[in-house]
């Protein structure tokens, strides 16, 4: 890619300067950020740190972005980095650390991932939802540009030298001229739909089955439980001291209505040994959701000069808890490789982040694949996969050289230099 930090048309101030054409307002920046989700709020806060000016341009409201409840497990290496950037503060006071998670398989003792014994390494449970709510935090506190409600996004000559990025906004047309587009705007953005067909490869595992999660405020089970059961898969975790957060598997196209509170509660501990069962607390849900799995992956994650990272550019279920960690991880390696190009002409890691972000995303795959394969019950499952999956887990048990190996992929690989 070529080096144009210093091209005349790149500001030298960080607050891009406007200017209006008649057809739109315009302005300028040299990363242009599509999604304010986890993805796109860290990396624009990283770029800032690292001197790199930046537009997060966001299809819906702030409101609506911290009204989603995603998964609450960070891996090591995610900790450190939050803390790096100046994130840790409110997470090291209210998240909880954890020697790893429990797997209680039927009624037999629960059995412990224990990635601390096997790798010196904990994991923590904070939630994305707070996560979101720093970075949002940070992100005003620094007067940090962000765009909510852009409506008709769209991505144009990302082929090209110059880039630029239109939307329209209470009914006035914008433009954001670029040297580069961070497409984090997730799953169903625009950003990996700008990619042409012949260039992107998409990998894809839909699962026969879905989550259905509450969240209420009762005090949590202290550890992080996958239950297997025959009934099902079911899930304990937690926010804070007096919120849970709890799912069980559920058929594709379960409807909510048909889930009053108590009968989730009965179900939930149907599922789990009795001793752990009976130490569930139950109160009235506060947040009820179902959420599909699904395995995803797009490749390449570059395209000229448009970067994905995050969902928009793959998806695991949430066995594993994965998603905000690869998140965090392609964040990692894009500033990474945006900084080293417009500080000092640096692009080694620009041209390789689409195959280092690729690795380790398809490791948190081939695991999210694999738990979940293993923990739940698929609807065509026979007899013969229920013996390979009983046997899988008595070798797990057995073995602590399988142990070690689980524990070092579940608390996520170290990020390559
Ligand atoms: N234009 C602008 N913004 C958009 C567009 C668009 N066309 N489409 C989507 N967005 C926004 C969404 O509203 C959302 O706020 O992009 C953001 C993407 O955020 P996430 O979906 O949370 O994805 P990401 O930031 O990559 O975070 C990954 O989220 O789904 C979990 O498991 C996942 O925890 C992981 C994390
Ligand atoms: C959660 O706390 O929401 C959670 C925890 C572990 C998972 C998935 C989700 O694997």
């Amino acid at each position: 890619m070529a080096q144009n930090g210093s091209s005349p048309a790149s500001p030298a101030a960080p607050r891009p300067s406007r200017r209006h054409t008649g057809a739109a307002v315009r302005r300028r920046t040299r990363v242009a950020v599509i999604g304010g989700g986890p993805a796109g709020l860290l990396l624009s806060h990283m770029l800032h740190l690292g001197g790199v000016d930046s537009i997060v341009v966001e299809r819906q409201t702030k409101a609506h972005v911290l009204s989603r409840i995603r998964a609450g497990v960070l891996e090591e290496g995610t900790v450190r980095l939050l803390r790096d950037v100046g994130l840790g503060d409110r997470m090291d006071r209210e998240g909880k650390p954890h020697d790893g998670t429990v797997i209680a398989w039927q009624d037999r003792a629960p059995f412990l991932i224990d990635t601390h014994k096997h790798t010196g390494r904990k994991m923590m449970a904070y939630g994305q939802t707070a996560i979101t709510q720093d970075l949002y935090a940070a992100y005003e506190r620094r007067g940090g540009e962000l765009v909510e409600g852009a409506a008709d996004v769209r991505l144009h000559d990302v082929t090209s030298d110059s880039p630029f990025v239109t939307f329209t906004r209470d009914g006035i047309a914008h433009r954001i001229d670029c040297d580069v587009v961070a497409g984090c705007d997730g799953f169903h953005g625009v950003s990996r739909q700008s990619i042409p067909a012949d260039v992107l490869r998409t990998f894809e595992r839909a699962y026969p089955f879905g989550w259905l999660g509450i969240m209420s405020e009762t005090p949590p089970l202290d550890d992080i439980i996958y239950a297997q059961h025959e009934r099902g898969f079911a899930l304990a975790s937690q926010r804070s001291p007096m919120l849970s957060r709890y799912y069980v598997q559920c058929p594709i196209g379960t409807d909510l209505a048909d889930w009053p509170d108590d009968r989730f509660w009965a179900e939930l501990k149907a599922r789990f040994p009795k001793p752990l069962a009976d130490r569930i607390a139950t109160g009235p849900s506060i947040e009820k959701s179902i959420a599909p799995l699904r395995s995803f992956v797009a490749e390449p994650m570059r395209y000229g000069r448009l970067f994905l990272a995050g969902d928009a550019a793959h998806i695991v279920p949430p066995t594993g808890a994965k998603g905000l960690n690869l998140a965090v991880s392609d964040v990692f390696y894009l500033q990474r490789a945006l900084v080293a190009h417009f500080k000092a002409g640096d692009d080694r890691w620009l041209d390789s982040y689409s195959e280092t972000a690729l690795r380790r995303v398809w490791g948190a795959e081939r695991l999210s694949w694999w738990l979940t394969r293993l923990l739940h019950v698929f609807p065509e499952q026979d007899g013969f996969d229920t013996r390979v999956n009983q046997n899988e887990f008595d070798h797990l048990c057995a073995s602590p050289t399988a142990q070690a190996a689980l524990a070092e992929q579940y608390i996520g690989l170290p990020l390559e230099t």
